[in-house]
């Protein structure tokens, strides 16, 4: 099938959600893609972190074929040989204990928001009324579905379909006035990405993850980290809250853990856990053997790619901040490990540059209008990011006004590789 004939059909057939590039992608190979005309893809977004092993790895692969020829489904309703294993996993990457399994982001972050109001309603043993609040950060992002959209802090997600749900607060992005004004006894949980994806690439700080972990265990609230985004070593630790010294006593992971098949998962403590009984809560595709064996593969192989990923993340980083110093329309370079963001100084120049790049064959993306988005596979070497700040320096230059690149220092990528 051509392009124009899929995009005819799928105008006429699907609702209008995606605005898509006009590219057919067929197949994939490590760090490439390859369109319907043959044209070969450095993929630096990865299918917004999915394909964090790159495409058709090999040991994936194997793991694939051999579970699908032996059992792809089976209902939650019984055991198969996967769930606990990927459990013990993620268990001990995270210092929880633990996991229930599910086939999506949002699904994860809704099923922990459930979580948060069920545990409040367990410990709450003398006839008060439980604590319901759930604190959330403007500009957040959370997922799609209605418990997701209401602690999304972005008017563009949730205005078309208000009035959302109750008991819901907005606190500042790394604002910790506002959330110490705003926490009291009526909070049951205090949730947030640990660096926010959508909304640009952001850190949360240090001091405001720290004072929100001392202020919800003060107040008797959980803390909910979302790290759909940014966990599973992206950052070049398993979880990107390792770099804080905070433990959360909620965490939710999806997009790679089965490295392109859909699965999400809750991670939590035996505390937080008391607050679910058989009953309250299931999916009937979470969890099953195909997705699950796939996941424990994806976890054998992260665990020697963490060293690499440590490495090729600060070269490429040290390479960003070399395009930053020549070109005055770079704001900042952020991020941590893999996961980075080029601010830039305004939304043309970044949608210029996406679709030069796009043009010269790099796929990357735009993320809260002028923020250049970089979630390359944990597999990249430096050639292939010579590659894209290569193509990069150009774009910014075309992009940019003559006047305002500043073109004493150069960039001059290592070529270690
Ligand atoms: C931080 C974060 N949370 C939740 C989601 C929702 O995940 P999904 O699209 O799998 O529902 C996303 C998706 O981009 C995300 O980046």
């Amino acid at each position: 099938m051509s392009l124009a004939s899929v995009a005819r059909s799928e105008e006429k057939l699907l609702l209008p959600t995606y605005d898509r590039h006009k590219i057919l992608f067929q197949r994939g190979r490590g760090v490439y893609l390859w369109d319907s005309r043959g044209r070969r893809y450095l993929d630096f977004l990865s299918g917004i972190g999915v394909n964090a092993l790159g495409h058709g790895h090999p040991a994936i692969q194997a793991t694939l074929q051999r579970q699908a020829a032996r059992l792809i489904h089976v209902s939650n309703l019984f055991f198969h040989e996967y769930q606990a294993e990927l459990a013990k996993r993620l268990t001990k990457i995270s210092g929880l204990q633990r996991a229930f399994f599910c086939n999506s982001g949002t699904e994860a972050w809704e099923g922990a928001l459930k979580l948060a109001r069920s545990y409040a309603r367990a410990q709450n043993q003398n006839g008060h009324a439980p604590k319901w609040r759930l604190i959330a950060l403007d500009n957040s992002f959370h997922g799609r579905t209605f418990g997701s959209l209401t602690t999304t802090g972005q008017a563009k997600y949730r205005d078309p379909f208000a009035p959302l749900l109750p008991g819901v607060s907005f606190v500042g992005f790394n604002d910790t006035e506002e959330l110490k004004r705003q926490f009291d006894g009526s909070v049951c949980a205090i949730c947030m990405e640990t660096i926010q994806g959508e909304g640009g690439i952001r850190p949360v700080s240090r001091e405001f993850l720290q004072l929100a972990r001392q202020l919800s265990q003060s107040n008797g609230a959980l803390l909910i980290l979302d790290e759909i985004q940014c966990g599973l070593a992206r950052t070049g630790k398993s979880f990107a809250y390792q770099h804080y010294g905070v433990q959360p006593d909620i965490v939710t992971v999806a997009k790679p853990l089965a490295a392109g098949l859909p699965l999400g998962a809750i991670l939590t403590t035996n505390q937080v856990a008391t607050g679910m009984h058989p009953g309250m809560h299931g999916t009937t595709f979470g969890g099953g053997p195909l997705a699950c064996a796939v996941a424990v593969e994806f976890l054998k192989v992260l665990e020697k790619l963490q060293p690499h990923i440590h490495a090729i993340s600060s070269y490429f980083r040290e390479q960003l901040e070399g395009l930053k110093s020549k070109h005055s329309s770079v704001r900042e370079v952020r991020g941590l490990g893999l996961m980075v963001g080029m601010e830039l100084d305004s939304a043309e120049v970044a949608k210029s540059v996406v679709s030069q790049l796009l043009r010269r064959g790099i796929l990357i993306n735009r993320t809260n209008d002028n923020v250049l988005r970089f979630l390359p596979p944990y597999i990249i070497q430096q050639r292939h990011v010579d590659q894209v700040v290569r193509e990069l320096d150009v774009a910014l230059t075309t992009a940019t006004p003559r006047s305002k690149t500043n073109s004493k220092v150069a960039v001059s990528p290592r070529s270690r590789n």
